[in-house]
């Protein structure tokens, strides 16, 4: 059965990353949430999809170059096409206490392509460790030295490459890195290659799948899972396809 992951949080409807954008994913009841993770000037993981906080917040700079407490006060949604009320840049240590309350899985992406922050891997796995949530946690990067690096550290915690390019086979590169599952653009994938790569044991999650259209057409191939800014939509699909 296809699982309906909520890219950003639900962030076709809610400002991307933040608190507001999870919960809505809970509430239309997402199988998981898919975020995006950056190191704060003191170290800490935050969880904000660009190096900059240009493009989501009310300021300006590189999140490397603010302390969490700094980041927590620039409004979140400033440029969110519908106003919602100042949400902040979460912390990775956030998100994981509000899924103690559920049982939503969630998709880290190590955001360590531009910016290679030191000690990004060991600080998100000693956060999975504390909270137990090693079954719960996919990591992900387009970095795929990050996600190795992360296999070598703790071997328990799912790891899948990111890709936006033609790979050939991308079955056999996963096993190669001992990842079970690929993350790939939808735009480089077959539905002959999600067949394919399911029968050999790797799981695809394509990403972003915004169009009800693609959505059915992966349901059908029973794709492992869709990446959407639109989860409930995705949802509404799904059920109907059940029926
Ligand atoms: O993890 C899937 C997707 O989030 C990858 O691209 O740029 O939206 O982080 P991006
Ligand atoms: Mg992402």
């Amino acid at each position: 059965m296809t699982l309906i992951i909520a890219h950003r949080g639900s962030a076709g409807t809610h400002p991307e990353n933040t608190m507001e954008a999870f919960l809505e994913a809970e509430r239309v009841g997402a199988d998981g949430i898919e975020l995006d993770v950056q190191l704060s000037k003191d170290g800490e993981v935050v969880v904000i999809h660009d190096e900059s906080i240009d493009r989501t917040t009310n300021d300006r700079g590189f999140v490397q170059d603010y302390t969490l407490k700094e980041i927590q006060s620039f409004n979140a949604s400033y440029k969110f096409k519908k106003p919602f009320k100042q949400p902040k840049i979460p912390s990775l240590r956030e998100v994981f206490q509000w899924m103690q309350g559920n049982q939503m899985i969630c998709n880290v992406e190590l955001k360590n392509g531009v910016i290679p922050y030191p000690q990004l891997e060991e600080k998100v796995i000693g956060l999975i460790e504390e909270f137990h949530y090693e079954d719960r946690v996919i990591l992900s990067s387009f970095n795929h030295y990050s996600i190795v690096h992360c296999y070598r550290i703790n071997p328990s915690i799912e790891i899948a490459p990111l890709y936006s390019n033609g790979l050939f086979m991308p079955w056999v590169y996963a096993e190669s890195i001992h990842a079970k599952a690929i993350h790939p653009n939808i735009k480089v994938i077959t539905d002959h290659m999600i067949v394919d790569a399911q029968k050999a044991g790797v799981a695809v999650r394509p990403y972003t799948i915004n169009a009800k259209p693609l959505m059915k057409r992966l349901i059908k191939v029973n794709c492992a899972a869709i990446i959407t800014d639109y989860p409930e939509k995705a949802i509404g699909v799904l059920n109907a396809y059940r029926k």
